[in-house]
């Protein structure tokens, strides 16, 4: 085993830990006052009698004496897990309120223990083990006999550190936790630029990069779910990193609810990153004898580039986070009701789209929104999930059983943690909401939020979908979830707990997700919230594929793609061709774009009615049997950014074994005497050859040096609508693609 963690001491410290593999390396110390300081993440450093870099003892800032040590101010010491109260006036990883009313706390490092593999977090998600490493290291306050245990996971194979923490209280009194981050990592002063994930709805998901500015730049959320305004992953990366160049630092939170992840350069230019669940609007009492689990952080280091670390958290989410029962299992292509026939849905048509997905060649067909309570419309019904037996007389299970006797897979529709003012369940447990008292609920989508921290509420959940599932034809669930939390509160807590709710919620979602999936585990469940407003890796823990946005349309979907990719493998993505003009934004792509877009996307299919398919039938059935034949290489393939720039767009998909390459190249708007573009391939061999066999090239049949694809680089097509028409290598007009498909010889 190379995942390693070694402790030893050196002259200024009591012990220094080295967690490393045979590339990065994580480590800190315990200083003679008994605090951790962090020494360094990165490219691995063999443990040593000494490091070169250590935090020092100067005339620096307003607090200089700690107790008995002179010059020591923690403002200027990088820190494993600073806490409010003494000299450190950053944003701390941990502050609570004592049984004396106030904040302070100094917790010293009291012991230590090496784990083989990784312990649990209980009742939350967290990234699997297995060759790998844990050190536990608890922490005291002397006065209020709380404990602080941090947790961190180094693994062979995996250039990640898994990280966690937990305060217990072994005193005899209450105390209230304010903010709890799982993670802290202070880096070196530096020039470093930040990268995020952010958006709403539709447009979830575009990649935004600025310098680390001075003071605190904070990516958040406080909707009760990890939200699509941000995504809770931040890359830290120095100035001059690019794709395939640079240090680049990658934190990603294990968490679907509120979360904060802050990049703060303090008044001595080096930078803090925390990432935790977000303090604001945040409080929980922890009585005598309680603890608390803060959900996980991952931590990835790469030397190579915002690809390199992406290729890091591709390989750890598929073989770490993300179920294993799918793991490299090929997703069936699909056609899903949802643009084809929104909530219209009834057992003929069911009938009939399982035909057309038949005689295309796809493998799934999924029911969609409609088929449940009297759900004619989104007004009314969410919460009822017994089957509308006007649309399906005999009941969905008749209906999936009909579908899988044609030869296909059936999928259904879920949205549970939700209910309509007009529906039965309302009418019985109305105070099954999260709601605050004498305020009206709002509604979003006409719909209230209920209150899964509540048992029952949990039981009722898993008693409706048990009862469908049960019947053994279901393949697929999709778990939807269509709006955020407000008035957010719970009927079940006393008056000074209704700010555990959000979290309480979580605890409650993730105990009823655990139960159904550990059920029913030959069930592929797809994770969705309006697309992607909970698109994170606490849902991907049990959801193998996520429904990534509602912007079916590919203009629109390839800023969300390619911003996915920094952290997501395309095996967790999930994609469809959309009807044209599209419902969202009303443009008019080419089937041949809409298909190629997809491509890239593990889970694929389509949302067409019976007219759509009938008007391009035979290109469906085309693009139904590219699909299943790729089906594998995009599961296990590994996924490249090639380029991204506002008009341009390349991805490149090599096969696990490397032996086919897939190009995707996308143009958006189209103009007269546009520069000829090259792109150069990246990780290929360079002593092979590469047969390109594009059908739509004159360039097919032709074969190419990995050298040259590599270095000089293939031409992409010239996309102009004056050129004579012979020239193979045109593409026309707005939105013009080409799928380049290239075999090692
Ligand atoms: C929102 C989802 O994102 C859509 O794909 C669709 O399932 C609708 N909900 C159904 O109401």
């Amino acid at each position: 085993m190379t995942a390693h963690i070694h402790v030893s001491s050196d002259s200024s410290s009591v012990a220094v830990f080295s967690l490393s593999n045979d590339r990065i390396s994580y480590l800190f110390q315990v200083s003679p006052e008994g605090f951790l300081e962090h020494l360094h993440f990165g490219a691995k450093v063999i443990p040593a009698a000494n490091y070169p870099s250590q935090a020092k003892r100067l005339h620096r800032g307003c607090v200089l004496e700690f107790q008995d040590s002179t010059y020591y101010n923690l403002s200027d010491v990088a820190q494993e897990y600073p806490v409010f109260g003494t000299s450190d006036n950053r944003n701390p990883a941990l502050h609570l309120i004592n049984a004396d009313g106030n904040s302070t706390h100094v917790f010293r490092y009291a012991s230590h223990e090496i784990v083989d593999d990784k312990p649990l977090i209980e009742g939350l998600p967290s990234a699997r083990g297995g060759n790998s490493q844990s050190l536990i290291v608890t922490l005291l306050d002397e006065v209020t006999k709380l404990a602080v245990e941090l947790c961190y996971t180094v693994y062979d194979q995996h250039d990640v550190v898994a990280r966690s923490s937990r305060v217990i209280n072994n005193g005899d009194a209450r105390v209230t936790i304010t903010q709890i981050m799982s993670s802290c990592l202070d880096l070196p002063a530096a020039d470093y630029d930040l990268m995020h994930l952010k958006g709403t709805w539709a447009r979830e998901l575009n990649q935004d990069r600025m310098p680390v500015p001075k003071g605190r730049f904070v990516i958040e959320s406080a909707t009760g779910s990890s939200g699509n305004v941000h995504n809770p992953f931040i890359a830290v990366m120095d100035r001059s990193a690019n794709e395939q160049q640079g240090r680049v630092f990658g934190t990603a939170f294990v968490y679907s609810g509120n979360f904060a992840i802050n990049v703060e350069q303090g008044e001595f230019d080096s930078v803090r990153v925390t990432t935790g669940i977000n303090p604001f609007n945040f409080q929980w009492h922890l009585d005598a004898g309680e603890s608390f689990a803060a959900p996980e952080s991952l931590q990835v280091f790469s030397d190579a580039g915002l690809n390199g670390m992406s290729q890091i958290w591709h390989r750890f989410i598929k073989q770490k986070v993300s179920p294993e029962r799918f793991n490299g299992q090929p997703r069936p292509s699909y056609l899903n009701s949802w643009e084809a026939a929104y909530f219209d849905i009834d057992e003929s048509k069911v009938l009939a789209l399982a035909d057309i997905t038949k005689s295309l060649g796809l493998q799934m067909l999924v029911v969609d929104d409609g088929w449940f309570g009297g759900r004619n419309d989104d007004t009314t019904s969410l919460g009822d999930w017994y089957p509308d037996k006007a649309k399906f007389p005999e009941g969905i299970e008749s209906v999936a059983a009909k579908v899988k006797a044609k030869g296909l897979k059936f999928g259904l529709w879920y949205e549970p943690e939700m209910v309509n003012p007009q529906s039965q369940l309302y009418r019985d447990h109305p105070d099954w909401i999260i709601g605050v008292p004498d305020r009206v609920s709002s509604k979003g989508r006409n719909q209230l939020v209920l209150d899964l921290s509540r048992q029952e509420v949990q039981e009722y959940l898993f008693s409706r979908i048990d009862s469908v599932l049960s019947c053994g034809n279901i393949d697929y669930v999709k778990w939807d979830m269509n709006r955020t939390m407000s008035e957010i509160g719970s009927a079940n807590l006393p008056r000074d707990r209704q700010l555990e709710t959000p979290h309480r919620y979580m605890l409650g979602l993730y105990r009823l997700v655990d139960r159904i999936v550990s059920k029913y585990p030959e069930v592929l469940f797809e994770n969705c919230a309006s697309g992607g407003n909970r698109f994170d890796l606490g849902m991907l823990h049990y959801m193998s594929q996520g429904w990534v946005s509602d912007m079916s349309e590919p203009i629109g979907r390839l800023p969300i793609i390619n911003g996915a990719s920094h952290l997501f493998p395309p095996c967790v993505l999930a994609s469809y061709i959309c009807p044209v003009p599209s419902h969202l934004n009303g443009r008019q792509v080419s089937l041949k774009t809409r298909a190629e877009v997809g491509f890239f996307c593990a889970a694929r299919g389509l949302s067409l009615n019976v007219e759509d398919v009938e008007k391009d039938f035979e290109a469906l059935q085309y693009y139904a049997k590219l699909y299943n034949e790729t089906a594998d290489d995009v599961v296990n393939g590994k996924f490249y950014r090639v380029q991204y720039q506002d008009n341009e767009v390349v991805w490149q998909l090599n096969s696990a074994d490397g032996n086919t390459v897939y190009l995707g190249y996308f143009h958006i708007l189209s103009a007269a005497n546009l520069p000829f573009r090259r792109a150069r391939l990246l990780m290929l061999e360079a002593d092979a050859q590469y047969q390109l066999l594009d059908k739509q090239s004159a360039a097919s049949e032709l074969s190419f040096g990995g050298d040259a694809l590599m270095n000089m680089g293939l031409d992409m097509p010239y996309v102009c609508a004056m050129q004579p028409d012979q020239a193979d290598y045109l593409e026309k007009g707005d939105f013009a693609s080409r799928l380049f498909v290239f075999k090692k010889i």
